[in-house]
Protein backbone atom coordinates (compact mmCIF):
# COMPACT_ATOMS: atom_id res chain seq x y z
CA UNK A 1 0.00 0.00 0.00
CA UNK A 2 1.34 3.47 -1.11
CA UNK A 3 0.29 6.42 1.19
CA UNK A 4 0.25 10.27 0.76
CA UNK A 5 -0.79 12.34 3.71
CA UNK A 6 -2.25 15.84 3.21
CA UNK A 7 -1.16 17.91 6.04
CA UNK A 8 -2.28 21.72 6.17
CA UNK A 9 -4.63 24.24 7.79
CA UNK A 10 -8.32 23.95 7.60
CA UNK A 11 -8.75 25.38 4.38
CA UNK A 12 -5.62 25.50 2.49
CA UNK A 13 -7.11 23.49 0.05
CA UNK A 14 -6.53 19.80 0.59
CA UNK A 15 -9.49 18.26 0.33
CA UNK A 16 -10.58 20.71 -3.17
CA UNK A 17 -7.18 18.87 -4.82
CA UNK A 18 -7.40 15.39 -3.17
CA UNK A 19 -11.03 15.05 -4.96
CA UNK A 20 -9.62 16.14 -8.23
CA UNK A 21 -6.70 13.80 -7.85
CA UNK A 22 -9.28 11.25 -7.22
CA UNK A 23 -11.37 11.57 -10.09
CA UNK A 24 -8.29 10.49 -11.59
CA UNK A 25 -9.10 7.23 -10.89
CA UNK A 26 -5.17 6.62 -9.52
CA UNK A 27 -5.79 7.35 -5.68
CA UNK A 28 -8.31 6.47 -3.36
CA UNK A 29 -8.88 10.18 -0.87
CA UNK A 30 -9.78 9.34 2.69
CA UNK A 31 -10.49 12.13 4.52
CA UNK A 32 -11.28 11.95 8.28
CA UNK A 33 -13.12 14.76 8.43
CA UNK A 34 -15.87 13.56 5.72
CA UNK A 35 -15.62 10.41 7.34
CA UNK A 36 -16.91 11.78 10.61
CA UNK A 37 -19.41 13.94 9.13
CA UNK A 38 -21.12 10.57 7.59
CA UNK A 39 -21.00 8.90 11.04
CA UNK A 40 -22.75 12.37 12.08
CA UNK A 41 -25.40 12.40 9.95
CA UNK A 42 -26.20 8.34 10.03
CA UNK A 43 -26.05 9.23 13.85
CA UNK A 44 -23.55 6.08 14.72
CA UNK A 45 -21.96 5.72 18.25
CA UNK A 46 -18.77 7.10 16.50
CA UNK A 47 -20.83 10.33 14.94
CA UNK A 48 -22.61 10.71 18.62
CA UNK A 49 -19.25 11.02 20.43
CA UNK A 50 -17.76 13.34 17.53
CA UNK A 51 -19.90 16.44 17.24
CA UNK A 52 -19.53 17.97 20.30
CA UNK A 53 -15.47 18.11 19.67
CA UNK A 54 -16.10 18.95 15.69
CA UNK A 55 -18.96 21.94 16.18
CA UNK A 56 -16.10 23.53 19.19
CA UNK A 57 -13.49 23.26 15.99
CA UNK A 58 -11.65 20.54 18.90
CA UNK A 59 -9.97 17.37 17.78
CA UNK A 60 -11.64 14.58 18.32
CA UNK A 61 -9.71 11.91 20.42
CA UNK A 62 -6.98 10.42 18.93
CA UNK A 63 -8.24 6.79 20.38
CA UNK A 64 -11.11 7.05 18.05
CA UNK A 65 -9.91 8.50 15.23
CA UNK A 66 -7.28 6.07 15.20
CA UNK A 67 -9.56 3.10 15.60
CA UNK A 68 -11.17 4.90 12.46
CA UNK A 69 -8.24 4.75 9.83
CA UNK A 70 -7.04 1.34 11.15
CA UNK A 71 -10.69 -0.49 10.19
CA UNK A 72 -10.97 1.91 7.19
CA UNK A 73 -7.16 1.03 6.02
CA UNK A 74 -7.37 -2.97 6.62
CA UNK A 75 -10.47 -3.21 3.74
CA UNK A 76 -8.52 -1.91 1.36
CA UNK A 77 -6.17 -3.97 -1.14
CA UNK A 78 -2.56 -3.64 -0.63
CA UNK A 79 -1.48 -2.47 -4.26
CA UNK A 80 -3.86 0.82 -3.89
CA UNK A 81 -2.48 4.13 -3.60
CA UNK A 82 -4.22 6.37 -1.02
CA UNK A 83 -4.34 10.20 -0.50
CA UNK A 84 -5.19 10.63 3.44
CA UNK A 85 -6.37 14.10 4.25
CA UNK A 86 -6.85 15.49 7.19
CA UNK A 87 -4.97 12.37 8.67
CA UNK A 88 -2.46 12.41 10.76
CA UNK A 89 -3.33 15.39 13.06
CA UNK A 90 -1.26 15.03 15.81
CA UNK A 91 1.65 12.97 15.96
CA UNK A 92 0.31 10.04 18.48
CA UNK A 93 -1.78 9.92 15.16
CA UNK A 94 1.28 9.69 13.04
CA UNK A 95 3.27 7.28 14.99
CA UNK A 96 -0.19 4.70 15.06
CA UNK A 97 0.25 4.63 11.19
CA UNK A 98 4.07 3.99 11.71
CA UNK A 99 3.63 1.60 13.80
CA UNK A 100 2.21 -1.17 11.14
CA UNK A 101 4.78 -2.11 8.48
CA UNK A 102 1.88 -1.95 6.02
CA UNK A 103 1.13 1.70 6.65
CA UNK A 104 4.40 3.60 6.45
CA UNK A 105 3.76 7.07 5.15
CA UNK A 106 5.75 7.60 2.02
CA UNK A 107 5.38 11.37 1.06
CA UNK A 108 3.76 13.98 3.49
CA UNK A 109 2.76 17.15 1.79
CA UNK A 110 2.22 20.27 3.79
CA UNK A 111 -0.31 22.76 1.74
CA UNK A 112 1.00 26.32 2.93
CA UNK A 113 -0.76 29.08 3.14
CA UNK A 114 -0.96 32.67 5.31
CA UNK A 115 -3.75 32.34 8.21
CA UNK A 116 -5.35 35.87 7.02
CA UNK A 117 -6.32 34.25 3.54
CA UNK A 118 -8.20 31.08 5.16
CA UNK A 119 -10.53 32.84 6.95
CA UNK A 120 -12.02 34.37 3.92
CA UNK A 121 -11.74 30.90 1.92
CA UNK A 122 -13.48 28.90 4.99
CA UNK A 123 -16.61 31.51 5.91
CA UNK A 124 -16.68 31.79 1.86
CA UNK A 125 -16.79 28.11 1.38
CA UNK A 126 -19.91 25.60 0.00
CA UNK A 127 -20.20 22.33 -0.30
CA UNK A 128 -22.93 19.56 -1.69
CA UNK A 129 -24.55 17.57 0.69
CA UNK A 130 -24.60 14.84 -1.53
CA UNK A 131 -20.80 14.24 -3.07
CA UNK A 132 -18.99 16.89 -0.49
CA UNK A 133 -17.24 19.06 -3.42
CA UNK A 134 -16.06 21.87 -2.31
CA UNK A 135 -16.79 25.51 -3.87
CA UNK A 136 -16.58 29.12 -3.02
CA UNK A 137 -19.05 32.33 -3.42
CA UNK A 138 -16.05 34.26 -4.56
CA UNK A 139 -13.02 31.93 -5.90
CA UNK A 140 -15.08 28.67 -7.48
CA UNK A 141 -18.98 29.66 -7.53
CA UNK A 142 -21.00 26.52 -9.08
CA UNK A 143 -22.68 27.15 -12.08
CA UNK A 144 -26.27 27.38 -10.79
CA UNK A 145 -26.46 29.01 -7.62
CA UNK A 146 -27.26 26.34 -4.85
CA UNK A 147 -26.61 23.50 -6.70
CA UNK A 148 -23.53 21.24 -7.10
CA UNK A 149 -21.75 20.83 -10.74
CA UNK A 150 -20.80 17.65 -10.20
CA UNK A 151 -24.06 15.82 -8.86
CA UNK A 152 -26.79 18.17 -9.01
CA UNK A 153 -26.56 18.13 -5.15
CA UNK A 154 -27.95 20.82 -3.08
CA UNK A 155 -25.11 23.06 -1.56
CA UNK A 156 -24.91 24.40 1.97
CA UNK A 157 -22.23 25.91 4.28
CA UNK A 158 -20.25 23.69 6.96
CA UNK A 159 -21.51 24.19 10.52
CA UNK A 160 -17.91 24.82 11.20
CA UNK A 161 -17.14 27.22 8.63
CA UNK A 162 -18.12 30.17 11.16
CA UNK A 163 -15.57 33.14 11.31
CA UNK A 164 -15.62 32.03 15.50
CA UNK A 165 -15.25 28.42 14.80
CA UNK A 166 -12.77 28.44 12.18
CA UNK A 167 -10.31 30.83 14.37
CA UNK A 168 -10.59 27.37 17.09
CA UNK A 169 -9.49 25.64 14.13
CA UNK A 170 -6.94 27.66 13.44
CA UNK A 171 -5.28 27.90 16.81
CA UNK A 172 -5.68 23.76 17.23
CA UNK A 173 -3.91 23.36 13.81
CA UNK A 174 -0.98 25.69 14.97
CA UNK A 175 -0.76 24.13 18.31
CA UNK A 176 -0.38 20.55 16.39
CA UNK A 177 1.52 21.21 13.20
CA UNK A 178 5.36 21.94 14.22
CA UNK A 179 5.40 18.26 16.01
CA UNK A 180 3.89 16.93 12.64
CA UNK A 181 6.40 18.83 10.27
CA UNK A 182 9.12 17.43 12.37
CA UNK A 183 7.68 13.90 12.27
CA UNK A 184 7.84 13.32 8.03
CA UNK A 185 11.06 15.91 8.08
CA UNK A 186 13.15 13.34 10.29
CA UNK A 187 11.54 10.51 7.73
CA UNK A 188 12.76 12.46 4.58
CA UNK A 189 9.40 12.36 4.13
CA UNK A 190 8.22 16.03 3.97
CA UNK A 191 7.53 17.88 0.79
CA UNK A 192 6.21 21.88 1.22
CA UNK A 193 3.99 23.23 -1.55
CA UNK A 194 2.83 27.20 -2.04
CA UNK A 195 -1.09 26.37 -1.52
CA UNK A 196 -1.91 30.19 -2.08
CA UNK A 197 -1.66 29.42 -6.15
CA UNK A 198 -4.64 28.98 -7.86
CA UNK A 199 -6.04 25.71 -7.74
CA UNK A 200 -4.76 24.29 -11.47
CA UNK A 201 -0.97 25.17 -10.65
CA UNK A 202 -1.16 23.72 -6.80
CA UNK A 203 -2.58 20.49 -8.49
CA UNK A 204 -0.03 20.71 -11.03
CA UNK A 205 2.91 21.19 -8.01
CA UNK A 206 1.09 18.15 -6.69
CA UNK A 207 1.77 15.84 -9.57
CA UNK A 208 5.05 16.64 -9.74
CA UNK A 209 5.56 15.70 -6.16
CA UNK A 210 3.42 12.43 -6.59
CA UNK A 211 5.19 10.87 -9.96
P1 LIG B 1 -11.75 18.43 8.12
O1 LIG B 1 -12.99 18.19 7.37
O2 LIG B 1 -10.54 17.62 7.83
O3 LIG B 1 -11.44 19.96 7.99
P2 LIG B 1 -10.07 20.76 7.90
O4 LIG B 1 -8.77 20.10 8.03
O5 LIG B 1 -10.34 21.82 8.86
O6 LIG B 1 -9.95 21.06 6.44
P3 LIG B 1 -11.00 21.69 5.55
O7 LIG B 1 -11.89 20.65 4.95
O8 LIG B 1 -11.68 22.79 6.28
O9 LIG B 1 -10.04 22.39 4.47
P4 LIG B 1 -9.33 21.87 3.16
O10 LIG B 1 -7.86 22.05 3.31
O11 LIG B 1 -9.82 20.52 2.75
O12 LIG B 1 -9.84 22.99 2.16
P5 LIG B 1 -10.80 22.90 0.87
O13 LIG B 1 -10.11 22.12 -0.21
O14 LIG B 1 -12.19 22.51 1.23
O15 LIG B 1 -12.01 18.30 9.69
C1 LIG B 1 -13.15 18.85 10.32
C2 LIG B 1 -13.14 18.47 11.79
O16 LIG B 1 -13.17 17.04 11.92
C3 LIG B 1 -11.90 18.90 12.57
O17 LIG B 1 -12.03 20.24 13.05
C4 LIG B 1 -11.90 17.87 13.72
O18 LIG B 1 -12.85 18.20 14.70
C5 LIG B 1 -12.37 16.60 13.02
N1 LIG B 1 -11.25 15.78 12.51
C6 LIG B 1 -11.01 15.48 11.20
N2 LIG B 1 -9.92 14.72 11.09
C7 LIG B 1 -9.45 14.53 12.37
C8 LIG B 1 -8.32 13.86 12.90
N3 LIG B 1 -7.44 13.21 12.11
N4 LIG B 1 -8.14 13.89 14.24
C9 LIG B 1 -9.01 14.52 15.06
N5 LIG B 1 -10.10 15.21 14.61
C10 LIG B 1 -10.31 15.20 13.27
O19 LIG B 1 -10.77 24.44 0.43
C11 LIG B 1 -11.33 25.46 1.26
C12 LIG B 1 -12.01 26.54 0.39
O20 LIG B 1 -11.01 27.18 -0.41
C13 LIG B 1 -13.04 25.97 -0.60
O21 LIG B 1 -14.09 26.90 -0.71
C14 LIG B 1 -12.29 25.88 -1.94
O22 LIG B 1 -13.16 26.04 -3.03
C15 LIG B 1 -11.30 27.05 -1.81
N6 LIG B 1 -10.02 26.77 -2.46
C16 LIG B 1 -9.35 25.57 -2.48
N7 LIG B 1 -8.19 25.70 -3.18
C17 LIG B 1 -8.14 27.01 -3.59
C18 LIG B 1 -7.17 27.76 -4.32
N8 LIG B 1 -6.03 27.21 -4.76
N9 LIG B 1 -7.42 29.09 -4.53
C19 LIG B 1 -8.57 29.66 -4.05
N10 LIG B 1 -9.53 28.99 -3.36
C20 LIG B 1 -9.31 27.68 -3.12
Amino acid sequence: MQITVFLGAPGSGKGTQAKKLSQKKTFIHLSTGDMLRAAIKNNTSLGQKAKAFMDKGELVPDDLVIQLIKETLSQLSSNQHILLDGFPRTVAQAEALNANPTTQVQRAILFEIPDNLLVERLTGRRVCTQCGHPFHIKHMPPKSEGMCDACGGQIVQRSDDTENVVKKRLDVFHSQNKGLVDFYSKKNALHKLDANLPADQVEGLLIGILQ
